[in-house]
């Protein structure tokens, strides 16, 4: 059988679930390649989301990775390597370069993925060599982080690009606004994984699978 090198990796954002059934919920998107977990502390972004307080009980069908959109990453690692997570990122916004630095390294120590987030309007030159070199993996915001359901902003493929152009060879993840119709325009970009939120949860749960393979399959 032939192997597929350039497969699209998907992450459904569980922001969008209906959380009194959310074991169901998880099974509709187990085909996928990892979950990802939006965290909101209400401060670095305006929404409060989950915390791992509420997660503790939860069987997840697939890897977790959690998305830290809150001001004091640091404050959260340890539980959410506790609860299993295999890759952490957060937002270089939240800490500047230098804590950046010191926080890929202490993520990196922890045995699990160390990634850093760039927001939707942020420029990739905050991104230097250094944390390009120690970040397992950066995500770049294709909307400004906060809030599910936004529209996909096309330049943030412009700064996968840039990623790419510079050499960087970690994973690309991108995040906000993807659907079936620009998820190609992110894989030609160099993408490697595809958050999908609102697009995929709110199919009925019988067409996710479906969704989800199409997806993998650009
Ligand atoms: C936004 C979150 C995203 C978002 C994805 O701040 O980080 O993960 O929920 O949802 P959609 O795909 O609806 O933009
Ligand atoms: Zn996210």
């Amino acid at each position: 059988m032939d192997t597929i090198l350039f497969a699209m990796k998907i992450a459904p954002s569980i922001l969008d679930a209906d959380f009194s059934q959310l074991g169901a919920e998880l099974d509709s998107i187990s085909s996928a390649d990892r979950i990802h977990l939006d965290v909101m502390d209400g401060q670095y972004v305006p929404n409060i989301s989950i915390g791992v307080g509420v997660l503790k009980k939860v069987e997840f069908p697939k890897e977790i990775e959690v998305h830290l959109m809150t001001l004091n990453p640091e404050n959260f690692i340890d539980d959410f390597v506790a609860l299993g997570a295999k890759t952490i990122t957060f937002h270089i916004e939240a800490t500047g370069i230098n804590r950046a630095v010191s926080l890929l390294k202490s993520i990196k120590a922890k045995g699990i993925r160390a990634g850093v987030t760039i927001d939707g309007y942020t420029d990739p030159d905050w991104l230097t060599d250094e944390i390009l070199g120690l970040a397992d993996q950066v995500l770049v915001m294709s909307v400004k982080s906060g809030f599910g359901g936004q529209s996909f902003m096309a330049a943030s493929l412009l700064k996968v690009e840039d990623l790419r152009a510079r050499g960087y060879k970690g994973e690309i993840e991108i995040d906000g606004g993807i659907t079936l119709e620009n998820i190609k325009e992110a894989s030609d970009a160099g993408v490697d994984i595809a958050v999908v939120g609102s697009f995929l949860m709110k199919k009925v749960s019988s067409e996710r699978a479906a969704v989800i393979a199409g997806m993998q399959g650009v």
